[in-house]
C-alpha cells in the first residue's frame, strides 16, 4: 500500500548538496507546491559513512526532523547505489569489468560488481545502520532500496562474476550434461567437460552461443535481485511495517531486469519514466509504460518515482517540455494507475554530472514556468485524492516477456531490424488511439479476465506459456499472434516442423520459410495496404486467409489469417502491416471479440479509466490542437474544477486534461 492519503507528490531531495539555510527555503516551497513525500539519502553513502563502520547521521537527523516538522514524509533510501571512494580503495576487486575485459574506475555511481562479496557486506552494513537508526523516525514512511538496480552495472564480466555465474548454472542444471544439452554445445566445439571451463559471454571472435547469452541475462537479473532481497530483509528486520520499494525502469532503453521476477518482492511497485526527445508521440510511451507497471503491480496502484519537469541531460539533445506537457505527462501516469507522482529532482543542481537536468525548482528559481506548473500540479493532485486506490479495467491483454525480448534481440537472427519494443508499440499504438484499455501479462498468466489476448513477436515461449495462450482461445477467447512467435523454446532451440512453432496448430497455419524484408522494402497487400519488415511463406492448415500479398516473391501467399480454434478464434499476423492497415485489422479483431473502448473520443484525445469502489474515474487528455467534446454520464462531476457536468458532455480544450467522476458502470 502506498503510504499517505490521496496521491503522493514529490521528488528526489538531495539537501546534502546545499547549505543548511537552503533547506528551510526548500521545505517552505515544498509546502507551497503541495509536496507530500520526498526521497532522501539516495546518494549519501560517502557522507553517512565517512570511513568503514564510522557513521555520521547528524545531517540526516536534521533533514528528517525538518521534513517531519513540515508534514512531509520521507521515502528514505539505502544509499547503496554509490559506494564511496574509500570502499574501492580498500576493495579494488569490487570494481566491475566490462564485456571487453576493461576494468572500470570509481568516480561516478553504481560502478560495482553485483557479485562482489565485499560490496554486499558493505551495502548491508550501511543499509542496517540506516534502518536501525531511522526505523522509528516518524518521517519515514517508505524505504527506497538502492536506486534503479542495474542502470549502469547490469553486467560485470570479472572472475568473481564468472564464479557466481557458474554457481547459478549449477543450481539450474545440476549436471553438465543437462547444460550441454540446453546450450547445444555440440555446435562449434563448445562442449564443456568441467564447470570451471564456463565463463561469462565475454567479447569473442564470432557469435557467442545464444543459450549461453540468454542464461547470462537471466543470471545478471537474478544476481541484482538477490542484492535487493538481502537489503529488503535487513529493512524488514529493523522496521517490519514500513513498505519497501525500488525504482524500476520500464523504459525504451533498459531491458536488463526481468521485472516479472522482481515485482512480487516489492511492497510498492515504483517506476521511473523519461521521455525520449526524438519520440514525436511520447504520450503513447507514457501510457504503455504505465500499463506495464500497473500490470507488474498486479493491477494495484503504483508509484511514479521519477520523471522530469523539463529536459533531461543524458540524450544527445535534451528537449524541454512544451506548454502544458508537464501536467499532461503527470496526470497521464495517474490515469494509468499511479498513486504517487515524483520527479528527479526537487532542486536543480548547480554542480555535479546532472547540473543540466531539470527539476521541480529550476536554476531560475520560483519566477519560472516550471515552478508555476509544479505548484499547479500539486493542486491538481490534491483534487484527485479520491482516485487513490482505484484500478484498471482492461479486457485486452498484451503478452510481454523479458525472456522473449532478450532472445529475439540476440545476434544472428533472420533480421536484426525486428525489435521487441517496436513490435509491442506498433500493436499498442492503435489500441491507445482507439481508447482500448490494455493490461500486460506473462505468457503463463491467468487470462480469465480477458476477451482478447495479443502476442506480438513472442519469439521465445515455453510449452506451458504457449499452452496457456492457446487454451485461452480453445476455451472461447480470441488470440492474435504476431510474426516470428513461438519459434523457440526456453532454451532458444528452434521448434521443428514449421513456424510459428508452438502456435502452428492453434493458428491453423504452417510456414516453411521466412522472408524478412530489407530496410525500405515493402510489399502490397490485398485490400490496399502495404507491409514491411517481415514476411513468411504461410500455408493454410485450417485457417482462412484474411489478407494476402499482391506483390513481391510471396504474391498470393496469406499475410494475415483467421482460424476457429476450439470455441475461440485465433489470428496470425505474419507481417508488419502499415500503421493504418494494422489499426484497421486490430479494430476488426477487437470488434469481433466484443471489446469496447473506454470512451469514443476525437483523434488526439486519450481516454483512460480507473475504477473505484463507488465510482469510475475517466481521464481525458487532449494531446491535439482542437477543443473536443466528449459524452459522459449525466451524473458526472469534473474533479479538477469540482464542477458538475451539465448536459452529459464535457469540453476538453487543446492541451488540457479533464478528470470525470461517474457512477460506477457494471
Ligand atoms: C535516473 C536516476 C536519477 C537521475 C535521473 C536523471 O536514471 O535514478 O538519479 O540520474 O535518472 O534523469
Amino acid at each position: 500500500m502506498i503510504p499517505g492519503h490521496g496521491i503522493a507528490y514529490g521528488g528526489d531531495y538531495n539537501p546534502e548538496q546545499w547549505p543548511e539555510e537552503v533547506w528551510h527555503e526548500d521545505v517552505r516551497l515544498m509546502r507551497e507546491a503541495g509536496v507530500t513525500m520526498v526521497s532522501v539519502g539516495i546518494f549519501s553513502w560517502a557522507l553517512l559513512e565517512p570511513a568503514e563502520g564510522e557513521y555520521d547521521f547528524s545531517r540526516m537527523d536534521r533533514i528528517l526532523d525538518l521534513l517531519h516538522e513540515n508534514g512531509i514524509a520521507a521515502d528514505l533510501a539505502t544509499p547503496t547505489a554509490a559506494p564511496p571512494a574509500w570502499f574501492f580503495r580498500a576493495h579494488p576487486e569490487a570494481l566491475p569489468v566490462d564485456r571487453d575485459g576493461r576494468g572500470l574506475s570509481y568516480g561516478s555511481r553504481q560502478t560495482f560488481c553485483p557479485s562482489s562479496p565485499a560490496y554486499r557486506t558493505a551495502a548491508l552494513r550501511i543499509a542496517r545502520a540506516v534502518a536501525e537508526r531511522y526505523a522509528d523516525h516518524p518521517a519515514v514512511e517508505m524505504w527506497h532500496v538502492h536506486n534503479e538496480y542495474g542502470c549502469h552495472n547490469a553486467e560485470c564480466y570479472c572472475e568473481v562474476s564468472a564464479e557466481a555465474f557458474r554457481g547459478w548454472l549449477r543450481a539450474k542444471y545440476e549436471n553438465l550434461a543437462a547444460l550441454n544439452e540446453a546450450w547445444g554445445t555440440t555446435f562449434w566445439s563448445q562442449w564443456y567437460y568441467d564447470w570451471d571451463e564456463i565463463i561469462p559471454p565475454r567479447a569473442t571472435g564470432a557469435v557467442p552461443n545464444p543459450t549461453h547469452q540468454l542464461d547470462w541475462r537471466r543470471f545478471c537479473s537474478d544476481e541484482l535481485l538477490s542484492l535487493y532481497k538481502a537489503e529488503r530483509e535487513v529493512l524488514r528486520t529493523a522496521a517490519p511495517s514500513i513498505p519497501a520499494t525500488t525504482n524500476f525502469m520500464v523504459m525504451y532503453n533498459f531491458d536488463a531486469l526481468d521485472y516479472w521476477r522482481w515485482a512480487p518482492e516489492l511492497d510498492v511497485v515504483s517506476n521511473d519514466h523519461y521521455l525520449r526527445s526524438t519520440d514525436p508521440e511520447s504520450q503513447i510511451d507514457i501510457a504503455l509504460s504505465g500499463d506495464l507497471v500497473r500490470s507488474l503491480a498486479g493491477g494495484r496502484p503504483w508509484f511514479l518515482m521519477e520523471h522530469s519537469t523539463g529536459a533531461v541531460n543524458w540524450q544527445p539533445v535534451n528537449r524541454a517540455k512544451t506548454a502544458g506537457e508537464l501536467r499532461r505527462n503527470a496526470l497521464a501516469h495517474v490515469a494509468r494507475g499511479a498513486d504517487g507522482i515524483a520527479y528527479f529532482q526537487w532542486r536543480a543542481a548547480k554542480a555535479g554530472a546532472e547540473q543540466w537536468h531539470s527539476a521541480m525548482l529550476p536554476h531560475a528559481g520560483t519566477d519560472s514556468q516550471i515552478w508555476r506548473d509544479v505548484v499547479a500540479l500539486g493542486a491538481d493532485l490534491k483534487a484527485l485524492a479520491e482516485v487513490r486506490g482505484s484500478t484498471g479495467t482492461a479486457s485486452v491483454a498484451v503478452v510481454w516477456d523479458w525472456n522473449a525480448r532478450w532472445a529475439l534481440e540476440l545476434p544472428s537472427q533472420p533480421s536484426e531490424q525486428v525489435r521487441y519494443l517496436d513490435q509491442i508499440r506498433s500493436w499498442y499504438e492503435p489500441l491507445w488511439r482507439a481508447g482500448i484499455a490494455v493490461d500486460f501479462v506473462r505468457p503463463d498468466a491467468d487470462l480469465s479476465a480477458y476477451r482478447l489476448v495479443l502476442a506480438p513477436s513472442l519469439y521465445l515461449v515455453d510449452e506451458a506459456g504457449a499452452a496457456n495462450l492457446t487454451s485461452f482461445a480453445e476455451a472461447g477467447g480470441t488470440l492474435a499472434v504476431g510474426f516470428h512467435s513461438g519459434a523457440v523454446d526456453e532454451n532458444s532451440h528452434v521448434r521443428l516442423g514449421g513456424y510459428p512453432g508452438a502456435f502452428r496448430h492453434a493458428l491453423g497455419v504452417r510456414t516453411d520459410e521466412l522472408f524478412p524484408l530489407l530496410p525500405g522494402e515493402s510489399v502490397e497487400l490485398s485490400g490496399g495496404g502495404t507491409a514491411s519488415l517481415w514476411s513468411e511463406r504461410v500455408a493454410l492448415a485450417g485457417a482462412e486467409a484474411v489478407t494476402s500479398y499482391t506483390s513481391g516473391p510471396l504474391t498470393g501467399v496469406p499475410a494475415v489469417t483467421r482460424h476457429t480454434h476450439g470455441t475461440g478464434t485465433t489470428w496470425y499476423v505474419a507481417t508488419q502491416p502499415d500503421p493504418a492497415t494494422l489499426a484497421a485489422l486490430l479494430d476488426r479483431i477487437r470488434g469481433e471479440a466484443g471489446v469496447e473502448p473506454v470512451r469514443v473520443t476525437p483523434e488526439g484525445v486519450e481516454a483512460a479509466l480507473r475504477r473505484g469502489e463507488d465510482a469510475d474515474y475517466l481521464f481525458l487528455i487532449n494531446h491535439g490542437d482542437r477543443e473536443a467534446e466528449i459524452e459522459v454520464s449525466a451524473e458526472a462531476t469534473e474533479l479538477l474544477t469540482a464542477k458538475r457536468v451539465l448536459e452529459g458532455s464535457v469540453h476538453v480544450p487543446p492541451g488540457d486534461v479533464v478528470v470525470i467522476r461517474e457512477p460506477r458502470s457494471a
